[in-house]
């Protein structure tokens, strides 16, 4: 296998990836998600492990089998998911946030089941921290990989997503009806960095993962020679 890659070129490198949803606790029965199975970040994580690499998962709850790789971390919550990565960042030589981490989290956790005993109910949500701008503004930072799901405009989210994030790549994937992404086994991804992009066409989620790693390999190899 990994004479596909021609002998392994992340060979040595330490790449760090998150994936799957956040789940963001209302009370101990009840949470906040998004859409996500974890496959498209899974793998990933097997592509750059059979290119290779040292791999650390980092993986909100999925129904997927633990892939091969050197370490997996299960965490919940986007707090846990963030503590988690930040912890891991100052070992990593790439980082690839593929998880649909939750944008809003309630404010509060009530510490018992909630009763239906109104006839409607409030719930105030936060923002989350953005776990890959953090990481992005981390000191001796990895070279930073990031997603952007959207319903339109993707070429131009995706842009603005590697200039206000600082990120050295972005892999954008249309989200909703009949568009691939979520929960489904094909994607298609547009790629961008500074100075060049291209679309990776509809494939099953392992070619298209391993695209992208061929991709992350080349720019990252670009910048640290
Ligand atoms: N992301 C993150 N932490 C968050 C939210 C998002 O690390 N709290 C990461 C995702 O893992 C992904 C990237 O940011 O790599 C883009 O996620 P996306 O939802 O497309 O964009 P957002 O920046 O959250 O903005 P919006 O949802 O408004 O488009
Ligand atoms: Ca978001």
């Amino acid at each position: 296998l990994k004479s596909f890659f021609g002998g392994g070129i992340l060979a040595g490198v330490s790449v760090l990836i998150s994936a799957g949803p956040t789940r963001e606790p209302i009370d101990p029965v009840r949470y906040i998600s998004n859409r996500s199975s974890g496959k498209m970040g899974y793998a990933i994580a097997e592509a750059a492990a059979r290119a290779g690499a040292k791999v650390s998962l980092v993986t909100g709850p999925t129904a997927l089998k633990t892939p091969p790789v050197n370490e997996v971390t299960w965490v919940e919550s986007s707090e846990e998911m963030y503590r988690c990565v930040m912890s891991k960042v100052p070992f990593a030589d790439i980082y690839i946030g593929a998880a649909a981490v939750a944008d809003y989290a309630p404010e509060t956790i009530a510490d018992r089941k909630i009763k239906k005993n109104q006839s409607e109910m409030v719930l105030r949500l936060r923002k989350t921290q953005d776990i890959l701008s953090a990481v992005s503004a981390s000191p001796k930072r990895p070279f930073t990989v990031g997603f952007a799901a959207e319903t339109d405009n993707l070429e131009d989210y995706a842009r603005e997503k590697l200039a206000t994030k600082a990120l050295d790549m972005v892999a954008a994937n249309w989200v909703g009806r009949d568009k691939g992404g979520f929960e489904n086994d094909d994607n298609a991804l547009f790629v961008c960095w500074n100075g060049g992009d291209t679309y990776l066409p509809l494939a099953s989620k392992k070619t298209i993962a391993e695209q992208l790693i061929r991709l992350i390999a080349e720019r990252y190899h670009a910048q640290n020679s």
